[in-house]
């Protein structure tokens, strides 16, 4: 499948990213609420002269997780150590990384759900009491010997807040949830990172790449740079609406943001099974995929867009998933302003 509107990142993309991306919180656009939230926490730590509370952020791939917590090092100007939940296997790692802290450091920990459960107890203390107990030694001979922790801030970052257990999400001071981004916000970010990567993008230019980039800043940035490609070679390097509409084309990408997947679904779903309702199975063999692809990487943002809906009797398309293949939605079907059929919320008749 075409990855163009993965959300997910590779570790080449990693190295695209880290020179677009915002290093202080007054370059870091959207999410206001956040951002004001985050600027009084450490400003406040600021002055206090004391590390601020753990924070958490949760949110989508791609929305700026990593981002931020880069900014909260930078504008509190202390040391930022970086680890992630499947790199810790043992709580010995972890207790390393902890002792080696100094006071003030920013501790990042990205996917902190997939911890193992020692490291997870081992971080209880650490956040609470800038303490770990390193047990050494097996059995009843083993002995606890407790070492200091500088005062740190933690700051986690995970996709699946719900995975979370509760005594960790408790030893969070604050926690913020990364939502996706409005069209306007996702101009802004195509047209600082065209600024940065010295790429001239027309006014027009950016509202088409916003519009296609699924609410995700990551995404947003990767289609600039598959734009600019098709710019430099067919066009004269200048990114104009019609050259990112022609680019996009080239790739796959749709008005709403669509691959060629995401749009094998929904076509699938209206044309051959008359709209729906299909199980998610069948509906994978029609397009011959995993089940766990469709769910996971289509049909989150097709739910999103509006375009699909899950019921109990199975997967339907919305009369904006009709209209969206240039088809008239049937009368009465999931958001059409009708009301919807009963048998889509399975109450047999
Ligand atoms: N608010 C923002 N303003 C400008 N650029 C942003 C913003 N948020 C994210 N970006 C850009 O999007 C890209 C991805 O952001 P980031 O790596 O922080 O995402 P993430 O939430 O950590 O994703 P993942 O869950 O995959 O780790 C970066 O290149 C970053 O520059
Ligand atoms: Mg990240």
């Amino acid at each position: 499948m075409s990855e163009v509107v993965s959300a997910l990142a590779d570790p080449e993309e990693r190295d695209a990213e880290a020179s677009v991306r915002p290093k202080r919180l007054g370059e870091f656009i959207g999410q206001h609420r956040v951002r004001e939230q985050l600027d009084l926490l450490l400003r406040s730590a600021v002055r206090r002269g004391s590390a601020p509370d753990h924070i958490l952020l949760s949110g989508s791939p791609g929305l700026g997780k990593t981002t931020l917590a880069m900014i909260v090092a930078a504008e509190l100007g202390s040391g930022l150590r970086i680890t992630s939940g499947p790199a810790i296997e043992r709580s010995g790692d972890l207790a390393a990384v902890l002792t080696s802290l100094a006071e003030g450091d920013v501790l990042f920990i990205d996917e902190i759900h997939r911890i193992a459960k020692p490291a997870e107890e081992l971080l209880y203390s650490a956040m609470e009491d800038f303490r770990v107990d390193v047990v050494v030694g097996k059995g009843p001979g083993a002995t606890a010997i407790p070492l200091d922790v500088e005062p740190f801030t933690l700051v986690g970052a995970t996709t699946r807040a719900g995975l979370l257990t509760g005594p960790m999400r408790d030893r969070f001071g604050f926690v913020a949830h990364l939502d996706f981004y409005e069209p306007d916000e996702l101009e802004q970010v195509v047209t600082r990172s065209s600024r940065i990567l010295g790429v001239p993008v027309a006014e027009d230019g950016a509202v088409e790449i916003a519009g296609r980039s699924r609410g995700t800043p990551r995404i947003a940035n990767r289609l600039l740079r598959r734009v600019r490609d098709y710019a430099e070679v067919r066009a004269d390097g200048i990114v104009t609406r019609e050259v990112a509409r022609a680019a996009l084309r080239v790739y796959d990408v749709d008005e709403l943001g669509l691959d060629r997947l995401d749009r094998a679904v929904l076509t699938a779903l209206v044309s051959s099974f008359g709209g729906g309702p299909v199980g998610l199975s069948t509906l994978a063999v029609a397009v011959g995929e995993q089940p766990d692809t469709v769910e996971e990487v289509c049909e989150p943002f097709l739910v999103r867009a509006g375009l699909l809906a899950r019921t109990p009797r199975g997967r339907v398309a919305t009369a904006s998933g009709w209209r969206h293949l240039g088809k008239t939605p049937p009368n009465g079907i999931f958001g059409s302003g009708a009301p919807p059929a009963p048998d889509l919320f399975g109450l047999e008749s």
